[in-house]
């Protein structure tokens, strides 16, 4: 970890000028001071984040080779590449305050870290693919595009991109959903299923209840985190209700209903204890989303081996070639 200043030492122009660049909604960037606990909180965030768009190629990847047409397999192809991307930008933000991506895959594959819980539950027919599209990029939407106006700098510019082709993933969603709606009842039937499956799971995306997030006020004080889990699950039930009426498929929620003084939707308790479970490792897929990115990963071990040797080489190279020497036999 690189030299972190410590609040105790820190002086209070630094204390002031960190204040001053929160309350005038501008950014920190990775040289500026920070305290410690709103670096550590960011470290978490992000590698959480990044594990989680790795980690979210899983469910979906299961169905690559699976997929009904060739334009069904590019889509979802193009999906997980861009997913593995997202997790990219997102370890390369966190690196930014002083933390090695190895370190974070490291608290990954051992269970230190954690991601998003939505990715234990399996994706069990293509439908899957279009639901997930829909109701788990969209969940991932709503929490993420509060997130391009987060204060730490490296990661509101990384939330830019990433929302957009978010945006791209709950359209290839809705729209695979409305070809299979309007196919056979087999089809419509393997959609609902899908719904019923997923719908509560992507309500829980959004966190515990506020009053069960303690950490909320903090993050919301310090500009990460702009909106409690309570308002983004509420943002998200309302954009959802019109759609999947569009869609033709029941939420199934039954107290779901439009309340008129509010001018949203009511709807039901998430089964909460069902959020710990998953999250303390008990959900119906983590062993195996945990142990195929640990295999994944000493899988690639050659790979990282091979760039290493090859950076190294052409930095062996620049260096002579800074210093006017010939390039060596093997360098030709
Ligand atoms: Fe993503
Ligand atoms: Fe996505």
């Amino acid at each position: 970890m690189g030299a972190v200043v410590t609040a105790e030492v820190a002086g209070s122009a630094q204390v002031d000028r960190f204040d001053a660049v929160i309350a005038g909604e501008q950014r920190i960037e990775p040289r500026d001071w920070m305290p410690d606990a709103y670096r550590a909180t960011l470290i978490r965030q992000i590698a959480q984040h990044a594990h989680s768009e790795i980690i979210g190629m899983q469910p979906e990847g299961a169905w690559l080779t699976r997929a009904p047409s060739l334009r069904r397999k590019a889509i979802l192809l193009a999906k997980a590449q861009d997913e593995a991307g997202h997790g990219l930008y997102l370890y390369a933000a966190a690196e930014t305050l002083g933390v090695d991506r190895a370190e974070l895959t490291g608290k990954l594959v051992s269970g230190r870290q954690k991601y998003s819980s939505i990715f234990n539950y399996p994706a069990l027919s293509f439908a899957d693919v279009g639901v997930i599209g829909w109701l788990v990029d969209g969940a991932a939407i709503c929490n993420q595009v509060p997130l391009c106006r987060c204060s730490y700098g490296p990661y509101a510019r990384a939330m830019v991109r990433i929302c957009k082709e978010e945006s791209f993933h709950q359209r290839q969603g809705y729209e695979l959903l409305i070809t299979m709606m309007r196919g056979t009842g087999s089809q419509r039937r393997m959609v609902q299923d899908a719904v019923d499956r997923w719908w509560w799971p992507s309500l829980m995306m959004f966190g515990p209840p506020d009053g069960a997030s303690p950490n909320t006020a903090r993050s919301m004080a310090w500009r990460i985190k702009r909106h409690t889990n309570d308002e983004l699950r509420q943002r998200f039930v309302d954009m959802s209700v019109p759609q999947a009426r569009h869609l033709g498929i029941t939420l199934p929620d039954p107290a779901l209903s439009w309340n008129e003084e509010r001018g949203s939707w009511d709807f039901g308790e998430p089964d909460w204890s069902e959020l710990e479970r998953v999250i303390e490792g008990d959900g119906p897929c983590n062993t195996e989303r945990v142990e195929r990115r640990r295999q994944a990963h000493e899988d690639g071990a050659w790979v990282r081996e091979a760039a290493l040797a090859y950076a190294h080489r052409r930095g062996a190279e620049g260096d002579r070639r800074a210093a006017g020497e010939p390039a060596t036999e093997e360098e030709r």
